[in-house]
């Protein structure tokens, strides 16, 4: 076996949480938890990924509050679903895995009916095409009052997953989400001491890592994933992403996953390979929907070849700046994959697709050191996520 694989597959500690291994499971979120609840069927995809071997799930999407989802049928941290969560959490761990959340807010675009009139909020008021199809096609700016607020939920949210059982907490700072949105020129024009420089861009940010770490505590694993570029002209770059790294570095957060592209702006940056168009046309019966998607996809979903590894160099950039752990993120499917990442000096690797292919994939690397992935990256399970039953991979399953 080689060094990075034998790396790989040892046990390793996130601020003091024990893992079996390097491997994590990034998040994606399954859209499998109807009404705000986690299915059977959710608790089942992260046990899985258990017995198949990752060190760490990660469930996706934990809001920080009932708004900050963009559909219903994500999660938001609450008492009413205690009961699901710890019961989801146990579950997954009695395998041997850790379970992590990922902490989000969806901020200036939501396709949530449940805000009944009101808009969604992020950092300057615009329109928002997400929201179009909901009702809401213009976000309003928060106010100082909007800013603490949210800066509490996050801590109380944070709170409850400590309480509840997740052994880390990755905090979502990028793909164009609500603290990316005050992190990216596009998206913030502010004039007060929120806009403007970096410096001021990360100010609330680094608040909602200050309050979410008092919340949780010294010892507790937080995780920050970020973009290095929005892929939109006067956006993020990468030279800007590994300053927004080492703030959160010096803001005491625990590991760093370097991502790319904006759910809202450019997802296909964050993906590569085929287009996410092609997956939703199969999925839209709406006749207009699929006229817009005909006209309007290639422009929405813009084609990135595929390539292994397509964010390392950035990545490395990262890693070379900051002091805390970095989990390399992105188009990571092979053994060969995995050695360099780990030989690169990479302290964890997240995998999305590659296990929603093969969840034993971690069994199947110990098993096979020549092991080869076969997800093709068509990103149709991407098209998934709103469909009723959520995620899979397609290429495996009959379609139903
Ligand atoms: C179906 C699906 C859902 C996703 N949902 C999320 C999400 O909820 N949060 C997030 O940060 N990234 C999400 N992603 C992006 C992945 O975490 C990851 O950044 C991306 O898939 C690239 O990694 P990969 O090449 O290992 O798949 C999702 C990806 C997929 C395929």
């Amino acid at each position: 076996m080689s060094a990075g694989l034998d790396k790989a597959l040892s046990t390793a500690q996130l601020n003091g949480l024990p893992l079996r291994n390097r491997l994590l499971k990034a998040a994606t979120f399954e859209g499998k938890s109807p009404g705000g609840v986690p299915s059977d069927d959710l608790v089942e995809f992260h046990r899985r990924l258990g017995e198949g071997g990752i060190g760490m799930t990660t469930l996706a999407y934990c809001g920080a509050e009932a708004d900050g989802r963009v559909f219903e049928k994500m999660l938001y941290m609450h008492e009413g679903i205690h009961r699901e969560l710890a019961a989801l959490i146990a579950t997954v761990k009695a395998t041997g895995a850790a379970v992590s959340g990922q902490l989000a807010h969806c901020g200036n675009f939501s396709k949530n009916r449940e805000f009944q009139g009101r808009r969604p909020l992020g950092p300057s008021a615009q329109f928002s095409p997400i929201g179009l199809s909901a009702g809401m096609p213009i976000a309003g700016a928060m106010s100082a009052q909007d800013m603490n607020t949210l800066v509490n939920n996050y801590a109380t949210a944070a709170s409850f997953m400590r309480e509840v059982g997740f052994d880390a907490i990755e905090i979502h700072f990028g793909h164009g989400y609500a603290l990316s949105q005050f992190i990216s020129p596009l998206t913030n024009r502010r004039s007060d001491e929120y806009g403007g420089s970096l410096n001021n861009r990360m100010r609330l940010p680094l608040r909602v890592l200050t309050a979410v770490r008092e919340a949780v505590g010294d010892s507790f694993p937080l995780l920050g994933k970020i973009s290095m570029a929005d892929g939109k002209r006067g956006g993020i770059r990468p030279a800007d992403a590994v300053e927004v790294a080492a703030l959160l570095d010096a803001g005491g957060i625990d590991a760093i996953i370097p991502s790319t592209g904006t759910s809202s702006m450019n997802p296909m940056l964050m993906f590569r390979g085929q287009s996410m168009a092609v997956g939703l046309l199969e999925q839209t019966q709406n006749p207009l929907a699929r006229l817009g998607l005909r006209m309007m996809g290639s422009r929405l979903f813009r084609e990135y070849p595929y390539q292994p590894l397509y964010l390392l160099e950035d990545a490395q950039r990262v890693r070379d700046r900051v002091q805390c752990a970095v989990a390399y993120i992105g188009g990571c499917c092979n053994a060969e994959d995995i050695d360099r990442v780990m030989t690169a000096g990479f302290d964890f690797i997240q995998l999305g697709r590659a296990l929603i292919y093969d969840p034993d994939m971690p069994k199947n690397l110990a098993a096979k050191v020549d092991y080869r992935n076969g997800c093709s990256h068509c990103n149709r399970c991407t098209a998934l996520i709103e469909a009723p039953g959520g995620i899979r991979c397609v290429e495996l399953l009959p379609q139903g």
